[in-house]
């Protein structure tokens, strides 16, 4: 066994937590603020263009303290070089993890199956950065002879998730090509994405790493044939490209060998956009710019490497985590990013962390008794507190939150960005402190409604005491987003290795993947 098989919940400091939980389960984040006026310094990190504020939470430093020992005793530490020096740590399926060699500034050689991966990582970039230079600049052309227009990524999950996200969330960077996304195996999605392009102008990237993905296959038949409606068949090679670790299978769909991009099997899909699944990335917004996002991920690496556990980002941000989901019991964390451009960070995140942490098996093969990965859910604010934010104030559940805000705006419309930025503090410090029955009763009164104070009283009382952690970004630029992504896939690993489970399989998806293929057949017959 490569990685230890600790059950976190026999370890001292999980028992230590435990009583710690039932002494401070009760207290107040308003207390925890009177005690301790420096508590947002005391309880917040600078790095680079990152502020992370995580006081909001109920936690003490003695809370702190033993969930690093939680992350000792659990050899994380260990755990983190195995990762990165590419030990088969992904044991079910046989592989080594190594997304972070993918954005390595300065890469040792890293051997698997004697051969140096930085040296194919970097043959693969160059011929990323070629190939997106003449789409961009017009001098690679399709069967008319006329530039590309408009770029159609043909993929699903890790091959669809990512590279949407990221040029949804750059597209102030991107340059004159169109992005279209095609991943749901519903006709009318792909419809409806190719109805009006033409196919003189538009190229198709294929994106599987295993190439034989149901929905991809049939997408990009589909598209194939309405291509082939207009095109003649030696067309094909100029429009259709594709990502994959199946040279066969691609080149049996008609790509030609130079227009495959590599995949490999130490890139799980959904940590593969900084690999060549990221190639609309590199299209949409040019290969400088993407890399400038690995070269973020990687400065994040390089933190969560070297950082001493109690001030590393990714590690107290999993800790508390771990300390809401199996000491408080919270079932699912709501991801807020204060930016539109960032509306689809927390459906990427869905996959990224539901798929890796949604195990409920020990790296033992043994039934897991005490709770794993969360649910995962959210969307842009302000837009969530005008949806759902009325069940995180005043629900019974308790739901941890992540703000994620950036101090400028790239517009530089600042009455904008200050009430955008106004409605961002307000709601941590609504969640944290909320309205109490002598705030509101003063209110009311205030507000001349002195007959129906005690009938509307309990109703206009916030309790507070929700936890939430601030992560504020200078702006939103490709390298900080690549630093912000590269945090989260962290957070994942971390929350696996304390967990004693495999984040990197997901057999979880097999099961409805194979009746589906059967209740299919079935109903040819
Ligand atoms: O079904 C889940 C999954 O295997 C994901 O993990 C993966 O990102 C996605 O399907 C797509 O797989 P592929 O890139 O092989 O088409």
């Amino acid at each position: 066994m490569i990685l230890k098989n600790i059950n976190p919940t026999t370890t001292n400091a999980w028992k230590e937590l435990s009583i710690h939980f039932e002494e401070i389960k009760e207290i107040h984040l308003r207390d925890l603020l009177n005690e301790n006026p420096n508590r947002k310094e005391d309880f917040s990190i600078e790095f680079k263009d990152f502020h992370i504020d995580y006081s909001k939470n109920r936690i003490t430093k003695k809370t702190i303290d033993l969930l690093v020992s939680l992350a000792d005793q659990t050899e994380l530490k260990n755990a983190i070089s195995q990762q990165f020096s590419g030990e088969i740590i992904n044991e079910t399926e046989n592989r080594a993890v190594l997304h972070t060699a993918l954005r390595n500034i300065n890469p040792q050689p890293i051997y698997i199956d004697g051969k140096d991966i930085t040296e194919v990582i970097q043959n693969s970039q160059n011929k990323m950065e070629k190939f997106c230079e003449e789409v961009i600049s017009g001098q690679r052309k399709g069967y008319t002879g006329k530039p590309f227009t408009d770029i159609v990524n043909i993929g699903i999950g890790g091959s669809d998730l990512g590279p949407n996200m990221v040029v949804d969330a750059l597209k102030f960077y991107k340059n004159h090509l169109n992005l279209h996304f095609v991943s749901n195996v519903d006709g009318d999605h792909v419809q409806e994405t190719i109805k009006n392009l033409n196919p003189e102008t538009t190229l198709f990237v294929i994106v599987s790493k295993t190439f034989t993905t149901q929905e991809t296959l049939t997408n990009a038949n589909t598209i194939r044939e309405w291509f082939l409606n207009s095109a003649y068949k030696e067309a094909i090679p100029k429009h259709f490209v594709a990502v994959s670790t199946n040279l066969k299978s691609v080149q049996e769909f008609g790509i030609e060998k130079e227009n495959i991009f590599p995949m490999w099997n130490w890139v799980g899909g959904r940590f593969s956009l900084w690999s060549s699944v990221g190639l609309s990335i590199s299209l949409a917004i040019g290969f400088k710019n993407f890399k400038e996002l690995l070269n973020g991920a990687s400065e994040m690496d390089e933190h969560f490497k070297t950082t001493p556990f109690e001030k590393n980002i990714p590690v107290l941000l999993s800790l508390i985590s771990i300390w809401h989901n199996n000491f408080f019991n919270c079932e699912t964390e709501v991801i807020l990013p204060y930016s539109q451009y960032l509306n689809l960070f927390p459906t990427y995140l869905q996959q990224a962390i539901m798929e890796s942490n949604g195990k409920s098996v020990d790296r033992n093969g043994d039934k897991i008794k005490y709770q794993t990965g969360g649910v995962i859910w959210g969307s842009a604010g302000t837009n969530s507190q005008h949806a759902y934010m009325q069940l995180v104030h005043q629900g019974t559940k308790l739901i941890p939150a992540d703000f994620i805000g950036f101090k400028e705006s790239l517009y530089g419309n600042n009455e904008h960005h200050e009430k955008l930025m106004a409605n961002f503090y307000a709601q941590s410090e609504a969640l944290a402190f909320g309205k109490s029955k002598e705030e509101v009763h003063l209110d009311l009164k205030f507000n001349g409604a002195l007959k129906t104070i005690e009938r509307l009283l309990p109703f206009k009382v916030f309790e507070g005491n929700k936890p939430s952690n601030t992560i504020l970004i200078n702006a939103l630029t490709p390298r900080n987003l690549g630093s912000l992504i590269a945090l989260y896939e962290h957070k994942i690993f971390v929350q696996g290795i304390i967990w004693n489970i495999f984040s990197y399989d997901q057999f979880g998806v097999e099961l409805g993947k194979e009746l589906a293929h059967k209740i299919f057949l079935k109903g040819k017959k």
